[in-house]
């Protein structure tokens, strides 16, 4: 099966090694602007008349895509988009796309939902947009992820990218991902006969890292109350965001501070918690702090983070309560709420498992400790690996042969019940050790990791020294 996939993802791989990350985005948008229409422009994202009607996971409309390697080079892989119908914050129907790439071989049996960290307030950072061939590479996380796709392609898994933010592209609102990741299952679900699935309850197995793991989180929180008929083995979740006030916190005033605009434009959005947190926002915005979230509803993360760079929420310059912005009751349960493990309902019933570097600069580690202590508290099955090296980005591919390894095991119904914790230093990277060459995978991140922060770029040498070590 994997020599099968070889070739063309060779072929392509390829390609994409005459390019490094590094090259100018700007360039690539010049280069491919107008080919592809952008989510406000294009009708597929608009919803039939009476959609609100049909049942959540109910197939709106469906179409094939070309999908592509940082918009630039198509993958000839088969990919599928459908729009369909899921549930808003305040409970009301909203609709949202999933894109689904098809192995050439696949196994017909399961399925792995793969939530994208698109980090961002803006529509046009959409995944089933930024998937397309010709699109403006914008969302870099979304098109460096896309090759941890490929891995689980390469191993024959269906993988379906649900855009979890929702209709308006909602950063943060926990329950809106949750329910946005648990719908699009069941909208790949009710698809079986076209792709191919053996039946309409396929095996199911959740992953996220970052951002995608609020999606992920939320999404195994809810599902025994949201969702319980789905056939959900497994939950992955890396560099958790657990507590968004910890998250907001720990990133204030640093160089990640940009991701807090995105979060208010995020939390503030029609499907989120518009209609009671817009109002409290303008009464204490000053005219700053509106540039500032108005810059945030446009872009995507990177350009979020130079935007915000080392600025702080809690300047009276952003916003007129200063410090006591955490204090105000709307803003303060609207925080409360999208904290995991607050709800004893909210239990993930099938097997987690979840890694977390101690040294994260973006998310910190001890909210992920507690909310870990919390699940298993209650019942829980969770694996929780600490990494002893790294930073947040590098944290993502150290932990990705485990991550990969415990889905499998999931599939499998292998995975040990009960919590387990262990420690791992960086020289346990063994990508030889899943029997498939991810060697110019590896090199694709590795070269992406050398744009970001110190202790990630000190990782990323020591990750290509590794890397050659490997391959001869
Ligand atoms: C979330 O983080 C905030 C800020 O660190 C803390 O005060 C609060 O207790 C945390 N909530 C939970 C449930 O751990
Ligand atoms: C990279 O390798 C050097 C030398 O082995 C080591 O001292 C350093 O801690 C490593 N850096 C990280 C981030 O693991």
């Amino acid at each position: 099966m994997v020599a099968l996939l070889k070739v063309p993802m060779r072929l392509a791989l390829l390609a994409l090694l005459g390019l490094t990350v590094t090259a100018r985005p700007a360039t690539w948008s010049l280069a491919t602007r107008g080919l592809v229409e952008d989510p406000t422009q294009d009708p597929f994202y608009q919803p039939p008349e009476g959609f609100e009607n049909e049942a959540p996971g109910a197939i709106l409309r469906t179409r094939n895509v070309i999908s592509s390697f940082f918009g630039l080079i198509p993958n000839p892989v088969e990919a599928h988009q459908i729009l369909y119908r899921t549930t808003a914050v305040d409970g009301s129907a909203i609709s949202t796309v999933t894109t689904i790439f098809k192995p050439w071989v696949p196994k017909t049996d399961r399925f792995v939902s793969f939530h994208t960290a698109y980090d961002s307030a803006s529509i046009n950072c959409t995944p089933s947009y930024q998937y397309q061939l010709g699109t403006p590479q914008t969302s870099l996380i979304a098109s460096v992820e896309m090759i941890i796709i490929e891995i689980y392609l390469a191993m024959g898994y269906i993988v379906a990218s649900p855009d979890y933010e929702g209709p308006d592209a909602a950063f943060g609102p926990g329950h809106l991902e949750g329910m946005g990741v648990l719908d699009g299952m069941r909208a790949v679900s009710n698809y079986h006969k076209k792709l191919g699935l053996d039946s309409a309850s396929p095996m199911i197995v959740g992953a996220g890292y970052s951002g995608g793991a609020i999606a992920t989180g939320w999404a195994a929180s809810l599902h025994p109350t949201y969702a319980p008929e789905l056939n959900v083995k497994g939950w992955v979740a890396g560099g958790t965001p657990a507590n968004l006030t910890g998250t907001l916190v720990f990133i204030d005033d640093t160089p990640f501070s940009g991701f807090i605009p995105a979060a208010i434009v995020g939390l503030s959005a029609p499907s989120a918690y518009g209609a009671e947190l817009t109002p409290v926002i303008d009464s204490i915005i000053t005219e700053n702090g509106r540039e500032k979230l108005d810059f945030a509803a446009t872009q995507c993360a990177v350009a979020d983070l130079v935007g915000f760079f080392d600025q702080s929420l809690f300047d009276t310059d952003i916003q007129t309560l200063g410090a006591g912005i955490l204090q105000e009751p709307t803003i303060a349960k609207v925080l409360a709420d999208n904290t995991m493990g607050v709800d004893p309902n909210d239990t993930p019933t099938v097997p987690m498992f979840m890694y977390h570097a101690t040294q994260d600069e973006i998310i910190p580690y001890s909210d992920a400790d507690v909310l870990v202590d919390t699940w298993c508290s209650r019942g829980a099955s969770v694996k929780f690996t600490t990494l002893e090296a790294g930073g947040h980005a590098t944290s993502e591919i150290i932990g990705l042969p485990d991550a990969i390894s415990f889905v499998k095991t999931a599939f499998e119904g292998k995975t040990e019940s009960g919590c387990s914790r262990d420690s791992k230093l960086t020289d346990s990277l063994n990508p030889l050790a899943l029997g498939l060459n991810l060697e110019p995978l590896l090199v694709q991140l590795v070269h992406a990791l050398t744009m970001l922060g110190d202790q990630d770029s000190e990782m990323a040498q020591n990750l290509s020294v590794l890397d050659k070590t490997v391959s001869t």
